[in-house]
């Protein structure tokens, strides 16, 4: 049998990718700390227990790897399970990385880099989710019970991008067994225009009619208030820490790489606010 293994696959990413490739009738395995009872493709695999990873990965040819969320150091369990995969023959790989690289995270790049040097390896740099605008995302959460946004990225832009888009550029090169990735291994995957936090909210304003403040604070405040969300404390102040480079402009950027992958624009953030607007604390009805 062969097949895509989808790490994170109960996430926002990955549970997208999962309906695209069973629409497609692709076989797969979908990876999850507590594997449905009524899912006949999950399977129990969890980063911090190795011996669930040979069972999940044994028959699938192809894998998306959503690496250990939360964490500033993933190649200690990434590691040794891309060793397996190579092991049992995963002839794909396709990595769900950052656009945004984690200050004092070498990790993750070290991860990125071996999956690049591995034949069949691809690194999507994801920018942004505007998910991240949506509970239970801290920016998300604050937004919804105060009509805030915390920032200290100032008038710094992101080319924000819908998480279904990531699945859909995953799912362009892991559908098909017989298709290599050309030449390119790496993807920076944008939406189609970067957005600074105060563009966002007046978007949001606009399309739901919930005022949202933007205020601004420092990025030690933004590593306390992830730490009270639950953030492990290093994870919460590099997460703080790249609010800094968004306000340099470091990423203030946008790609054509949704399109040339799928064939199609990736979604827009007013489409995105107008599709979640009761999540985002309007009240349904309005809109501009
Ligand atoms: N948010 C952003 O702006 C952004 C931007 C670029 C890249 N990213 C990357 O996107 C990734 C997160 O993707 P997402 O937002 O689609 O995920 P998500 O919605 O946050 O869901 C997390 C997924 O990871 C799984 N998971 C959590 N802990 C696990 C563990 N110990 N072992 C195995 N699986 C575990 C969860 O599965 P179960 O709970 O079912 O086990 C779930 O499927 C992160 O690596 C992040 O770096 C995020």
């Amino acid at each position: 049998m062969t097949g895509v293994l989808v790490t994170g696959g109960t996430g926002k990413t990955g549970g997208a990718l999962v309906r695209l490739l069973r629409g497609n009738g692709v076989p797969l395995r979908v990876a999850s700390r507590h594997p449905s009872a009524d899912d006949p493709d999950a399977v129990r695999f969890d980063w911090e227990d190795p011996t669930t990873h040979p069972a999940a990965l044994r028959g699938m040819d192809r894998i998306f790897l959503v690496p250990p969320v939360n964490s500033v150091d993933p190649i200690l369990s990434v590691g040794p399970f891309l060793a397996e995969a190579r092991r049992l023959g995963v002839r794909r790989v396709v990595l769900l990385g950052s656009a945004i690289v984690l200050p004092n995270a070498p990790s993750a790049v070290e991860m990125a880099a071996r999956v690049r040097a591995r034949p069949g390896g691809v690194v999507l740099r994801a920018s942004g989710f505007m998910q991240n605008f949506l509970s239970p995302h801290p920016v998300g959460e604050r937004i919804l019970r105060h009509g805030e946004v915390h920032t200290a990225a100032g008038e710094g832009a992101v080319g924000w991008i819908d998480a279904r888009d990531v699945a859909a550029a995953a799912s362009a090169l892991l559908a098909d067994p017989g298709v290599e990735p050309d030449s390119q291994r790496d993807y920076l995957l944008t939406g189609p225009k970067a957005l600074s936090y105060r563009d966002a909210a007046a978007i949001i304003t606009a399309r739901t009619g919930r005022k949202v403040r933007v205020v601004t604070v420092g990025t030690e405040e933004q590593a306390f208030a992830y730490r009270a969300a639950g953030m492990p404390s290093e994870f919460a102040a590099a997460v703080a820490a790249v609010e800094d480079g968004i306000r340099r402009g470091l990423h203030d950027q946008v790609s054509t790489a949704v399109l040339d992958l799928t064939g199609r624009p990736p979604r827009s953030f007013d489409a995105f606010v107008r599709e979640h607007r009761i999540g985002l604390g309007g009240n349904g009805g309005f809109e501009h």
